[in-house]
């Protein structure tokens, strides 16, 4: 109940004043016999004065009565007797007793048969009447006493009840069958700032969000029809114009014939529970799209967003450190202007660069209330007010090492210190971002690592066909030297035949282009060229890779053979790392028909399209007729370092797959019927 925790105070000391000092007490204490002497604190002497003041009229009334019964000599006792009963409604025992006494008095002394100075108490009719006045008295006051009592006694209850509903810590109201509020309590009155009168008839859509009128109208509706209690979450206006979060409960009250003659409706603020379950499932959000390997700038994107939404009227941004850790480079500001956003990217850090530069700088959260007047922003001030910035408030992310990753900001367009509740989001969110930060940076490592060992395979690749591929640049070599050769002798002869020389040049040129492409080649596979998204050809794939390995599998005894689709659609992807999935598939061909007896050994390479419901699908498969694998090994084929080669590492068909994988296909292995394994990769075909 923010903003609320001082309200009950005044509420109880008021109620407890009335509770435990009521003032008709005082008469009771007083008719209980408090002695009349000097007093401290001035309760006595009051006492004593209104006795006395009632005493007074009741003289004054007895002297004017017995003043016209004397003139007209009658006797009537009776009405002494009602004097005395009317001092006694005043409930005080010492002025009726006392009145009594003088009534008898002026009955016994002026109205007696024979008046004189003397009393006379032998008469028994006068002990009768003096008794008879006494005991109305003393009855008449303990009866007025008595009820007084019970009077109070109701009021202190009620008092109590009234303290206790407006103690609760809820908004509370009473409401009548017809839908006319009873009452409210004073925390409800505060709360919205309304009367009684103006929340009457359809005056609770002043204080409901207008979002919310139907599903409470409705609800309520539903409720009055069948009689039951119910129970929704409303967002309900502050005074201030602040909406916050309620539970309503609202319960019938039967009477004994079951009819609904009250409702009671109890609201309970439930925007700290709220806000924590909106901060908890915009958390679960962000922590599945980082799960889910979404680019950083989008995961940053959506958590700057999500402190918007959570902190009305604040601005969020994440600044990132450069690789130096020198410089802020921009990583989300989605409410921040684009020329704000692009004027400090790249800002310097340090001890007095705005909030952001010198908390990155310092490692510590840098809090400035006003731009305009703190000597951190005089840099960026002019920038910063021209962009109605007024104050920011900026938390470093620190990574799990405690390194600085960035700077978490929060700018606020009034000059002012983060609210409790925003302190606390950026506390939660804060670590958050940086591990958003720290995990790109581990996935972006672990990339290059991946891309580095896929080349280092490569290369061990290629150093096993180096003898192939030498006879294989070596053969165009010794072709154009041999036939550079014979151009020479054509051209020393008198009349060098032209056409020979010709013909021969072709050749040269078609065998230096033969050797350029297989170097070529090589070079790619061992270029260190990030991984790149183009379309490829996979027919072009299977016949460069062939040509490569060709001669490798030829000086094995191994026959090739190609059964390429025609209309083999393309697929998006990087043209190195296809060619290293064939490469690594042709090879363990190639090493598992060692032991294949010569005439057997041939490896077949199939391509072919399959349509499924989400369109063309390319199959590629290479198939051989060597040892194959059992059931066992099966499970494992796909293990980084499992081998069952001397001389193997166990990688290439582990960095296949993640190949395969990363173009959003599948790589699998079959054993052939017969003898030999086939192994098969599907990708998408390019939509
Ligand atoms: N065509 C195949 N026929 C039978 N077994 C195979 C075939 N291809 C792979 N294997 C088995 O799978 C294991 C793993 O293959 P992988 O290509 O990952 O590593 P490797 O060939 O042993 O070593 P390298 O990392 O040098 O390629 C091989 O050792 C082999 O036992
Ligand atoms: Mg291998």
């Amino acid at each position: 109940m923010t903003g609320e925790a001082s309200y009950p105070t005044k509420v109880g000391v008021d109620a407890c004043h009335r509770g435990y000092y009521p003032t008709g007490g005082m008469d009771t204490l007083a008719s209980g016999g408090a002695s009349g002497a000097v007093n401290r604190d001035g309760i006595v002497t009051h006492r004593f004065w209104r006795t006395a003041a009632r005493c007074g009229a009741g003289f004054a009334v007895l002297a004017a009565l017995t003043a016209v019964l004397y003139r007209l000599t009658l006797r009537f006792a009776l009405l002494y007797l009602l004097v005395v009963v009317f001092v006694s409604l005043t409930g005080d025992f010492v002025a009726s007793a006392i009145v009594s006494v003088a009534a008898w008095l002026c009955l016994a002394y002026f109205l007696s048969p024979q008046p004189g100075p003397q009393l006379v108490l032998d008469n028994p009719l006068n002990v009768v009447a003096v008794l008879a006045f006494l005991a109305t008295a003393l009855v008449v006051t303990s009866l007025v006493s008595r009820r007084r009592a019970s009077f109070q006694e109701t009021a202190a209850l009620r008092d109590q009840l009234s303290l206790v509903i407006d103690t609760i810590p809820a908004l509370t109201g009473v409401t009548l069958p017809s839908g006319a509020i009873e009452l409210v309590n004073r925390r409800w009155l505060d709360y919205t700032g309304l009367s009684l009168a103006e929340a009457q008839g359809s005056g609770w859509r002043r204080w409901v969000h207008p979002d919310d009128h139907e599903l409470v109208a409705g609800k309520s509706r539903a409720a009055q029809a069948a009689g039951e209690p119910f129970e929704v979450e409303v967002r309900q206006q502050r005074t201030d114009g602040v909406y916050r979060w309620f539970l309503l409960r609202v319960v019938p009250l039967r009477n004994e014939r079951g009819e609904v003659v009250r409702w009671y409706g109890v609201s309970t603020d439930i925007e700290d529970r709220k806000r924590a379950e909106a901060l908890l499932a915009g958390e679960k959000r962000l922590l599945e799209m980082m799960a889910g390997g979404d680019a950083l700038a989008a995961v940053l994107d959506a958590l700057c967003r999500l402190v918007e939404e959570q902190s009305a009227g604040v601005l969020c941004s994440i600044l990132l450190l450069d690789a130096e850790g020198r410089h802020l480079r921009h990583g989300a500001a989605p409410s921040l202007p684009r020329s704000y956003t692009e004027a400090i990217d790249g800002a310097a850090i340090g001890p007095s660069v705005g909030s952001c530069g010198t908390a990155a700088y310092l490692g510590k959260p840098v809090i400035v209330t006003d731009i305009a007047t703190d000597a951190r922003w005089a840099d960026y001030r002019e920038l910063a007010l021209a962009h109605s910035l007024r104050a920011c408030w900026s938390t470093p992310m620190l990574s799990s090492e405690g390194k600085v990753l960035g700077t978490f900001a929060l700018y606020s367009r009034e000059p002012r210190g983060p609210h409790d509740h925003e302190q606390d989001i950026v506390e939660r969110i804060t670590p958050l971002a940086a591990v958003a930060v720290e995990r790109t940076h581990a996935a972006e490592a672990l990339r290059q690592a991946q891309a580095e060992l896929a080349r280092v395979t490569r290369v061990t690749t290629l150093g096993e066909l180096a003898a192939s591929i030498a006879h294989e640049v070596n053969q165009p070599l010794a072709a154009i030297v041999a036939d550079a050769s014979a151009c020479l002798q054509w051209l020393a002869a008198d009349r060098p035949d032209l056409d020979n020389v010709r013909e021969a040049l072709t050749a040269v040129v078609k065998d230096s282009e033969r050797a350029a492409e297989v170097i070529g080649r090589i070079r790619g596979l061992l270029s260190r060229a990030p991984a790149s998204r183009e379309p490829c050809d996979l027919g072009a794939v299977v016949h460069e890779m062939l040509s490569l390995v060709g001669p490798e599998l030829r000086r094995l005894g191994i026959a090739v053979q190609t059964t390429l689709a025609p209309d083999l659609p393309l697929v998006i992807g990087d043209r190195i790392q296809l060619q290293q999935v064939l490469l690594n598939l042709l090879m363990n061909a190639a090493e598992a028909m060692r032991e294949t007896p010569p005439e057997q050994r041939r490896v077949v390479v199939h391509s072919t399209v399959e349509h499924r419901g989400d369109g063309a699908w390319v199959i590629l498969a290479v198939e051989d007729a060597g040892i194959g694998f059992g059931e066992l090994d099966a499970a494992r084929l796909f293990e980084a370092f499992y081998t069952t080669k001397p001389n193997g590492l166990g990688m290439g068909l582990f960095i296949s797959r993640s190949i395969v994988e990363r173009h959003e296909g599948h790589l699998w292995g079959t054993a052939n019927p017969d003898h030999g394994a086939t192994f098969h990769f599907d990708l998408p075909g390019m939509r």
